[in-house]
């Protein structure tokens, strides 16, 4: 048992995950001794807490978590947020989702629609109200602009799917945290993840988990002249972003898109509000820990500003193949198996991260290896992120 933040209350016994051997991921716990559908204040706070620290938690042992007390346990994380899931509505993710709601099916659970269903193949003949639904439209690689062959895929070979944080960016501010339960998953045969970007790298792992890392290691990796810029420095994300970049087409190996010019023109966006487009530093203070994590979302970013110094005046980098171009190499880095953390999940665990601090991706595996189920549910934040210095206020 780690003697960290949250450790404290005596119901929840918190344990860092087992260095493996050759890993240098230096985040992830997993924490028993706590009933989810009964939870006090208190322990909300220790395991508010315990994410913010740990950054990935597996809470064990949720099998009978009703999606009800799911989606109130997120907004007890964060009680001053508007009660509405970070991507609004299912309705709204279905309709203005862009990349995010064509490329799977997202269900609400009846009663409890802010928690969502996300899943592959048939979910049972009655699933919290949800009949015989199966689902078709299960993440895939369609997005990646190099094709993963049909037949590879089937044998095992699969890839990041997105590296992402789960965040709107637009009108709503990213969720501090992500809650996904494990309903139902195969754990093998084991699928191998490719990289497919000529770096030859791969990692085995169980089917139907998601992947992590740290963006404070993101950060610590960079040398004093590039932290200097990135704490200096701020990104805007386009208006509707995932509608902008929804036609765009991922690396190989899930990190940022290719530059083909296929984001749409702002005119072509349809009505967007400028002062419901965000603005953020590139750095985010951890508010518990105060560690920094770079923490920008590549994919969605349509224009940088970069500066050394708070005395600098900022270059704007509105060309998006060389924003990527900046990107690539500092995000790259961390890009490693032995950065890189897959929790495992039995049914009924419950992983929780802390949204601003990690990216994760999922990773598709073979239909024939079963179903998997899994209810998802954040909320978007009541505050915006934190950087190291305050950016400038700018008006359109
Ligand atoms: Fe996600």
């Amino acid at each position: 048992m780690g003697s960290i933040a949250g450790a404290n209350v005596s119901s929840l016994e918190i344990t860092t995950l087992p260095k493996e051997s050759g890993k240098k991921a230096n985040f992830g716990a997993v924490i028993d001794g706590i009933d989810l559908n009964n939870i006090s204040n208190d322990e909300v706070q220790a395991l508010k807490d315990a994410i913010w620290v740990n950054k990935v938690v597996v809470v064990r042992g949720q099998k009978d978590l009703l999606p009800a007390k799911q989606w109130e346990l997120v907004t007890r994380f964060d009680p001053e947020a508007p009660q509405v899931h970070s991507h609004g509505s299912v309705q709204s993710f279905n309709k203005f989702g862009g990349l995010l709601s064509k490329s799977r099916d997202v269900i609400g659970i009846p009663g409890a629609e802010n928690v969502r269903l996300i899943g592959k193949g048939y979910q049972g003949s009655d699933h919290y109200g949800i009949k015989n639904k199966t689902v078709n439209k299960p993440l895939s690689h369609d997005w990646h602009a190099t094709e993963l062959p049909q037949e590879d895929f089937e044998c095992g070979h699969t890839r990041f799917q997105r590296w992402h944080i789960d965040a709107p960016l637009y009108e709503r501010d990213p969720a501090w945290f992500t809650t996904l339960r494990c309903i139902k998953r195969p754990t093998y045969p084991k699928v191998t993840v490719h990289w497919d970007d000529g770096s030859g790298q791969t990692m085995e792992v169980e089917p139907g988990l998601t992947a992590f890392f740290s963006n404070v290691q993101t950060y610590e990796l960079m040398t004093t002249d590039e932290r200097n810029v990135v704490d200096h420095s701020w990104v805007e994300y386009a208006p509707h972003p995932y509608q902008w970049m929804g036609s765009c087409r991922g690396n190989s190996n899930g990190l940022g898109v290719v530059s083909e010019g296929r984001e749409k023109a702002l005119e072509d966006l349809g009505e967007w509000d400028p002062t419901k487009v965000k603005r953020y530093p590139m750095v985010w203070v951890n508010p518990v820990t105060g560690e920094k994590s770079f923490m920008v979302h590549g994919i969605c970013a349509r224009r940088l500003f970069l500066r050394a110094s708070e005395k600098d005046e900022p270059k704007i980098v509105d060309d998006v193949a060389e924003i990527r171009r900046w990107l690539k190499p500092l995000q790259e880095r961390i890009l490693k198996p032995e950065y890189i953390i897959l929790p495992s999940l039995e049914e009924g665990d419950i992983v929780m991260w802390a949204n601003w601090q990690c990216f994760h991706t999922a990773i598709d595996y073979p239909d024939s290896y079963g179903p998997r189920t899994m209810h998802q549910a954040n909320i978007g934040a009541s505050s915006a992120p934190v950087g190291p210095v305050s950016i400038p206020v700018m008006s359109w």
